[in-house]
């Protein structure tokens, strides 16, 4: 199993960041501690209000912002998380790279009206140290797809989401549905823990031309851009076919792998599952997910599309 030591990346060394200072008027306070998130928390769970938490790495889009406006509508209160977990990247991943935009990600969540900004430093959420920490792990589930091609990455994934529901103790969190995967591993992890948390799926937002919202769109050249909207278009024809009665699903996976490849792409895979468990897709089947992972340049993207027969 991997664990961030092969990331390379070094600790940075103990750090207190002192919280944001908020204006008066300021909606949005923005802590980076724990026990200054408890504060705020402590006194909306005394007025009962209930609380949604929608955990992200930062560099805010439109798909972050649609998940805060879900957890609006689910809650009272609303708390984004913005960390760049070192766990969940691979060695040679994009750790270091990975747009880190807090002002701008400040700016869009108060327009977008979240309550509270977590943005907690490396050790306040690993205070061992992350080589050492305990770690979460959804066996089975986090091997398979994009776990067989970034080994580690679920556990990364999960060990930090685990303590995010620890420490902000939400009623709710949102994840998006574009991370079909991540999304099926936490809701079996938030059921083998009996986390009291309900795990809320927000849809996929798309540019015009189908491409998935993502913050690795950013590193598509003009080129490439161009190119990106056909993993929509692959998936969508996988899944048009399997509503017209298409049941040759390693046809389908070979058809779907050779589209990416004559596109452009270095496709990781393109696979039929069962939407529940991610299991390979059976004639009994009546909910089915295509999902699809592939490099594009320096981007790895990822789309799916559920499917129901
Ligand atoms: O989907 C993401 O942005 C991350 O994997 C998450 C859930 C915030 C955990 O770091």
């Amino acid at each position: 199993m991997y664990w961030p030591s092969r990331t390379g990346v070094t600790r940075r060394p103990s750090t207190a960041f002192p919280d944001f200072p908020a204006a008066e008027s300021d909606p949005l306070k923005t802590v980076r501690t724990i026990p200054a998130l408890r504060e705020m928390l402590r006194a909306w769970k005394h007025a009962g209000e209930a609380v949604a938490i929608v955990p992200t790495l930062g560099n805010l889009h439109e798909g972050h912002i649609s998940l805060v406006e879900l957890a609006r509508r689910q809650a009272d209160r609303v708390v984004v998380s913005v960390f760049v977990n070192p766990t969940q990247f691979g060695p040679g991943e994009d750790y270091q790279a990975y747009p880190r935009t807090l002002d701008h990600d400040r700016r869009r969540l108060m327009r977008a009206g979240a309550d509270l900004l977590f943005a907690p430093a490396v050790d306040v959420v690993y205070p061992r140290g992350e080589d050492s920490a305990t770690v979460v792990s959804v066996p089975g589930l986090s091997d398979i797809l994009c776990g067989g091609f970034r080994p580690g990455h679920f556990d990364g994934v999960t060990s930090v989401v685990s303590r995010l529901f620890n420490i902000v103790q939400p009623d709710f969190a949102v994840f998006g549905q574009k991370d079909y995967q991540q999304l099926t591993i936490i809701r079996r992890m938030q059921a083998d823990l009996h986390f009291p948390v309900g795990i809320i799926a927000g849809p996929t937002l798309r540019e015009p031309d189908g491409l998935a919202l993502s913050s690795r769109n950013q590193y598509l050249s003009d080129a490439e851009r161009g190119i990106a909207p056909n993993l929509y278009r692959a998936v969508s024809e996988c899944g048009d076919r399997l509503r017209a009665g298409a049941r040759d699903y390693a046809a389908l996976e070979t058809h779907g792998m050779a589209t990416l490849v004559a596109a452009g792409f270095r496709p990781d895979y393109f696979a039929v599952r069962n939407a529940d468990d991610l299991s390979p897709a059976q004639a009994m089947d009546r909910r089915l997910v295509v999902l699809v992972a592939a490099h594009l340049g320096r981007a790895r993207l990822i789309d799916n599309q559920l499917v129901d027969l």
